[in-house]
């Protein structure tokens, strides 16, 4: 067996940032590609750089910063990862159960994941967001695979509300103050690094999916063993492979993220002030 995670071994990252900051907090917010700025906005920070962090991964894809900040966002206190992990890095879905679990343990009540993704929903267009009701994982096996820390839940678990119903209705309230066009979707899961064929866009739309993306998944299933209730939140950069012509790379993604930065920072700290 490749990971023997206990509870003690999660507890040693958390005891650590407990050591650094002197409040509990209550929200903790994952930033995805192009979502970094709103870490700015966190007041009386503490920076705490993921290699600090004992038993914790680190960030190496070159856009994401790699820093956990804790502080206060409209008058709430939370707790901020600028950079996350990924499968496509070298990562294991097991090593990905890091972050949520840190958030459990240091008594976080609530997590917003946000990411970059691809439209496949074709009257989505780039710079809409989707607050997510779902996911489809076909590609990879859950993250809590191996030995089950009973203390953090059962080893077989619900996963009907893994995008927590009463948190998506506050970020939809929140959509009719905003700018950008808000939906409410279902994400499809590809581990990359590689941009989806079109084929498998046409499957995915086929299956169900609205938009296609490399994260969220792993963070959102650890948030179901852990029943830390959960909102997700993707901004669509581009049109899915096929349904645009241009080739697609980094580039559109991160540009697009740019375009709305100052709106998408907005809305989420609209929902933040009411969660
Ligand atoms: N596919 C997968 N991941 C993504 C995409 C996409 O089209 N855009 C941003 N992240």
């Amino acid at each position: 067996m490749k990971y023997n995670y206990n509870l003690a071994y999660f507890q040693k990252s958390a005891d650590y940032v407990r050591s650094r900051i002197d409040f509990t907090p209550e929200i903790a917010i994952i930033l995805g590609t192009g979502c970094g700025p709103l870490a700015d906005e966190i007041q009386d920070a503490v920076v705490i750089p993921y290699e600090e962090i004992p038993n914790f991964l680190v960030s190496t894809v070159s856009d994401h910063a790699g820093k956990l900040i804790c502080g206060t966002l409209m008058g709430k206190k939370v707790i901020c990862m600028n950079g996350r992990f990924h499968y496509y890095e070298g990562y294991d879905f097991e090593q990905l159960t890091a972050p949520v679990r840190l958030f459990k343990l240091l008594g976080v009540q609530k997590t917003i994941v946000t990411n970059a993704a691809g439209a496949v929903n074709t009257d989505y267009a780039p710079g809409d967001v989707v607050i997510l009701k779902d996911h489809l994982n076909f590609f990879n096996v859950c993250p809590t695979r191996g030995p089950n820390v009973e203390e953090l839940g059962p080893r077989f678990f619900d996963v009907s509300d893994i995008y927590t119903k009463a948190l998506r209705e506050i970020a939809l309230d929140c959509a009719a103050r905003t700018e950008l066009v808000v939906h409410e979707g279902v994400y499809m899961y590809f581990p990359g690094p590689h941009f989806e064929t079109a084929a498998e866009i046409r499957a995915a739309r086929l299956l169900g999916a609205d938009c296609v993306g490399m994260s969220t998944v792993p963070e959102a299933l650890t948030a179901a063993h852990c029943s830390m209730p959960l909102l997700g939140i993707s901004l669509m950069t581009n049109m899915a492979t096929g349904l645009a012509s241009e080739k697609l790379g980094s580039g559109e993604v991160s540009q697009t993220a740019q375009n709305v930065e100052t709106p998408f920072k907005e809305f989420i700290k609209d929902i933040i002030s009411h969660l």
